[in-house]
């Protein structure tokens, strides 16, 4: 097996809202997964506030988790010393929905290319950096001579998303977290961009962890899907297996709530309603208890975990043990 670039283990997230009358949110339930060092492409499917977000803030150091460790190549990220966070941060690197608020519009297009070949220290020259920059804006497409020099207003939101791709060639990281990237962006922009994300994989092995709403993008892009249900991992194994035979009672039911002849296969609205009330929440029993069909009396006791149901396929469900 490949080695381990990112080890969540048993991670947990509950957040605290209110002030006088203090509520806890789990968003995250002791989660556990790998992503290799040599260009795997992980998808992690569910639908709004399923958790997908608050996963992704956690690995990239923006958010402690309640309890649990993210280990980088065998490191706890949040006990790093200030060169490994460094190295950290280099290494794993965020792809954001809308790059224009992660741009300072005071500030011309060229600075954010250029910020991180200082920060990261990628260059030995002006020279070295300059090359770095037209080469990186060549990659995705953009000529330097019509880009550089202008504000991030004065580019259209393709261009500014090839920017930030740019900025990924000149940092090659090893993982990028693309959380919904493409949620914004118009649908002719989509396969380009997704095309784009797949180079990182061929040229430099970058591993990506890309969470989407919308199946055909996770279709699209990655090797291994992860399906999130209320802060769990319900499902998970090679992509073609699980969109071709979806085992757990959720994971169908959200294949199922998309018109397949739709090529833009989305579940955007909730499916399931949003507050967890009643007994299955105290009972730590399985997540989806309350809008499953096949549910036992088991389900409510005790939570299912995951087990292999075909090569690498991995359901958490009654089902099938
Ligand atoms: N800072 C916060 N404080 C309190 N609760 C939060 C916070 N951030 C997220 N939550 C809650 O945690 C749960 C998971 O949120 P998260 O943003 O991770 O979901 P998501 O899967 O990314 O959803 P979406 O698809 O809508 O982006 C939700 O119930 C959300 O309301
Ligand atoms: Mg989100």
């Amino acid at each position: 097996m490949a080695r381990a670039l990112l080890e969540v283990d048993n991670v947990s997230k509950i957040y605290s809202v209110g002030f006088i009358r203090k509520r806890y949110i789990e968003a995250v339930r002791s989660i556990s997964f790998i992503i290799p060092d040599k260009g795997a492409f992980i998808g992690l499917v569910g639908e709004s506030g399923s958790g997908k977000t608050t996963i992704a803030r956690m690995i990239l150091g923006l958010i402690n988790p309640s309890s649990g460790e993210i280990r980088y190549k065998g490191r706890n990220i949040f006990r790093l010393s200030k060169e490994e966070w460094i190295e950290y941060r280099k290494n794993v690197q965020p792809v954001f929905q809308d790059p224009y608020n992660a741009y300072n519009p005071f500030y011309r297009i060229d600075r954010v290319l250029r910020i991180p070949i200082r920060t990261f220290r990628l260059a030995s020259s002006k020279e070295d950096a300059e090359k770095l920059i037209e080469e990186a804006m060549m990659a995705v497409g953009l000529r330097p001579e019509d880009i550089l020099g202008r504000y991030p207003h004065q580019l259209s939101g393709g261009e500014r998303q090839r920017i930030m791709l740019a900025r990924l060639h000149i940092i090659k990281p090893r993982l990028i977290v693309a959380d919904e990237p493409l949620s914004m962006v118009d649908v002719s922009l989509k396969a380009r961009f997704l095309n784009e994300l797949l180079k990182f994989k061929k040229a430099y092995g970058t591993s990506c962890l890309y969470i989407t709403h919308d199946l055909s993008e996770a279709y699209y892009i990655s090797d291994t899907l992860m399906v999130l249900c209320r802060g769990r991992i319900v499902e998970r194994g090679p992509t073609d297996s699980i969109i071709n035979n979806p085992a757990h009672p959720y994971t169908r039911m959200l294949l199922n709530s998309i018109p397949i002849p739709d090529p833009e296969r989305r579940w955007r609205e909730r499916i399931i309603p949003k507050v967890i009330t009643g007994p299955s929440r105290h009972a730590r029993g399985c997540v989806f208890y309350d809008n499953c069909r096949f549910r036992k009396e088991r389900c409510l006791k005790e939570e299912p975990y995951l087990v292999e149901i075909e090569h690498n396929h991995e359901v958490a469900c009654y089902l099938y043990t």
